[in-house]
């Protein structure tokens, strides 16, 4: 929700004016719904002052306006002001970007989203979280992973009853399916060490290793049934840097796991594919509301230098 208020200060009043709105906009920025709030001056006539202010929700207006600084302000606006302030309010048509999130900020901010607005994802927007995705690193760089982008009504239906009727699916405008690619190396993968060798960043010598070892690693793997494990390793570490990508945006995201693996692969046309394994369900979209964060437990219960403790 967004407000456009017009005020035009008393003679002499302009500079008690300003203080006060100014002291406003610096207790409404600890509001956690406020989104934006904004004091401008008018550069021809000084009395005039112009506040626009942008709040999440309904909910979140109303705590600002149930804010005692708010009511000690507006109790001051009759000295202050030759009339009362004009009101008009507003909705969010277009925007400049927002700035993108460094990465602490956006691993801190993230939470597991679960209901969206139906606003779409802007296409250039996916196309660069998915490249960011892509540029996860992986298992001897061989990049065992494939990601299905889901957005049709109806592919998105068909995950929701693959997720038992969560509603990420429902709502989110994109579903992605992050599937661990257990075979990848049964298939000619010489474009890997092609472009590492274009991009002058590794040598004939260990080409010529890693063409090798990697085949030997991955058969090994085979032999001893950690295929999918391995593969999934790698969709995940996919999946965890297009949430973080995703959050850097402004969009919110649900990592999901809770779904059948039959039903997920039928509605993404991979039914026949005992190739591929499902690693991890995204959710990808606009928060229609932030979830509060439920907290970690202390890194004394999680981390250990050295050794762990005796148990
Ligand atoms: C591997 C994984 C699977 C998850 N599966 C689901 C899921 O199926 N449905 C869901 O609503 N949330 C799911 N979550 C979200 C977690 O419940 C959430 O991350 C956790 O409660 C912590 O909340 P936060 O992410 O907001 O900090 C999953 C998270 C992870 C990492």
């Amino acid at each position: 929700m967004i407000f456009v208020a017009d005020l035009h200060a008393r003679e002499g009043a302009e500079d008690a004016l300003h203080q006060l709105l100014a002291a406003l906009a610096a207790a409404t920025a600890d509001e956690p719904g406020a989104l934006a709030y904004s004091v401008r001056q008018h550069l021809d006539e000084p009395a005039r002052f112009q506040v626009s202010e942008h709040y999440r929700d309904r909910a979140a207006w109303e705590q600002h306006m149930a804010a005692p600084y708010l009511r000690e302000a507006l109790d001051r606006f009759p000295q202050l002001l030759q009339a009362p302030p004009s009101l008009a309010s507003y909705a969010e048509r277009a925007t400049l970007p927002p700035a993108p999130l460094s990465v602490p900020e956006a691993i801190r901010q993230r939470r597991a989203v679960r209901h969206y607005r139906p606003d779409p994802v802007d296409p250039a927007v996916l196309d660069e979280l998915l490249e960011l995705a892509l540029a996860a690193p992986s298992s001897w760089n061989l990049q065992d992973r494939q990601l299905v982008v889901v957005t049709s009504e109806q592919g998105r239906q068909a995950l929701t009853h693959a997720t038992g009727g969560q509603p990420q699916a429902q709502e989110a405008p994109v579903m992605v399916v992050f599937l661990a690619d257990c075979q990848a190396h049964t298939r000619d993968r010489s474009d890997i060490w092609t472009q590492a060798r274009a991009n002058q960043a590794w040598s004939e010598d260990f080409i010529a290793f890693f063409a090798a070892q990697s085949q030997a690693f991955q058969e090994a793997l085979a032999a001893r049934g950690a295929l999918r494990e391995y593969a999934i390793k790698d969709a995940m570490i996919a999946a965890s840097f297009f949430i973080l990508a995703a959050q850097s945006r402004g969009l919110a995201t649900s990592p999901m796991n809770g779904w059948d693996e039959a039903l997920v692969k039928r509605a993404i046309g991979a039914e026949q594919r005992d190739d591929l394994a499902v690693a991890l369900l995204v959710s990808l979209g606009h928060a229609a509301a932030q979830p509060l964060p439920p907290g970690r437990r202390p890194a004394a219960l999680q981390v250990f230098r050295e050794h762990l403790p005796p148990s």
